[in-house]
């Protein structure tokens, strides 16, 4: 299918009946649905999808660079760019693809892109859809330049809850987080699950491989599965950011959150030829759930 500026989006079934769209914009994920045809990711109602801005919802990706501590645009550029289909992909891991509907992406650096960011990769990205209706994202970043490169990564998951204020966090605990709120210091959580009332962005730091989203109300679980990803940034703006956002309703922050599976606060870095891989699982589940691997 195409969206409204002409740009392809794939869509993904399974037997069951769930889906997944993708968009050729960023390698987005742009909706993801139960087998009851449940929406399971937030995608703002004044959302724009229109490039070169990513939309607001979804997956986005960032790369090269998370946020804005470095030289490069808000989250970096990938999220912004038209990526095309990789209809010959290098082979992935048998059970990565096993009884899976996918998808294939690739984004190389244009000429424009190497003047700001002179390091020349091939990002491919696979998107796929299990027979559980499981979402899995897989990014393999190759370095084919003549130089190392460093870079930091995340799947920006806007996830849909019920109403912020019933939804708590399970697996941080303990853990060490930077607070961009409060000058990137670096604070460390007590004890509890994480729960919401005010405003938060924040990057845990070599957290746990799962994380789980308890929506007490739509008695419903996300569980979030990562690799090669230490860090897990959770967001959400809450009231006065979200007014101040023109592609976020006032009162939308209730309606969403954003965890992702990410490489911030140690670079990835890429020696010619290497390449790295960065895998999410996301799960929903009637109840708390993360199994002991
Ligand atoms: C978060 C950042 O992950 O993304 C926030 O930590 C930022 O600081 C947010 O506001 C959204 O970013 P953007 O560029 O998509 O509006």
């Amino acid at each position: 299918t195409k969206d409204w500026n002409g740009i392809e989006q794939i869509v993904l079934r399974n037997p069951q009946g769930a889906s997944a769209k993708v968009s050729l914009h960023g390698g987005q994920v742009i909706s993801w649905r139960n087998e009851r045809g449940e929406e399971l990711l937030f995608t703002s109602s004044k959302a724009i999808f229109k490039p070169p801005k990513a939309m607001r919802g979804g997956i986005p990706i960032c790369f090269p660079q998370f946020g804005n501590c470095g030289s490069l645009e808000q989250h970096g550029f990938a999220r912004n760019k038209i990526w095309v289909v990789d209809d010959d992909p290098p082979p992935l891991p048998a059970n990565d693809s096993n009884g899976k509907s996918f998808v294939d992406l690739l984004l190389k650096p244009s000429e424009e892109d190497l003047k700001f960011w002179p390091h020349s990769f091939e990002f491919r990205l696979r998107v796929g859809l299990g027979t559980d209706g499981n979402l899995t994202l897989i990014s393999r970043i190759r370095n084919v330049n003549g130089k190392p490169f460093s870079f930091s990564f995340a799947y920006h998951s806007y996830l849909s809850v019920s109403d912020i204020s019933e939804v708590r966090i399970e697996g941080l605990e303990t853990m060490d987080y930077f607070d961009n709120l409060f000058k990137r210091e670096r604070f460390t959580e007590q004890g509890d699950a994480i729960t919401f009332e005010a405003e938060i962005d924040r990057v845990y730091l070599s957290s746990p491989n799962c994380v789980a989203v308890l929506d007490h109300e739509r008695k419903r679980t996300y569980v979030i599965k990562k690799e090669g990803l230490p860090d897990v940034v959770v967001w959400n703006p809450w009231d006065k950011k979200s007014k101040a956002m023109a592609d976020l309703g006032d009162d939308e922050y209730k309606q969403m959150l954003c965890v992702d599976g990410a490489a911030i606060e140690k670079p990835i870095t890429l020696k010619p030829g290497e390449e790295w891989t960065g895998r999410l699982e996301i799960a929903v589940v009637p109840s708390s759930f993360c199994s002991e691997d």
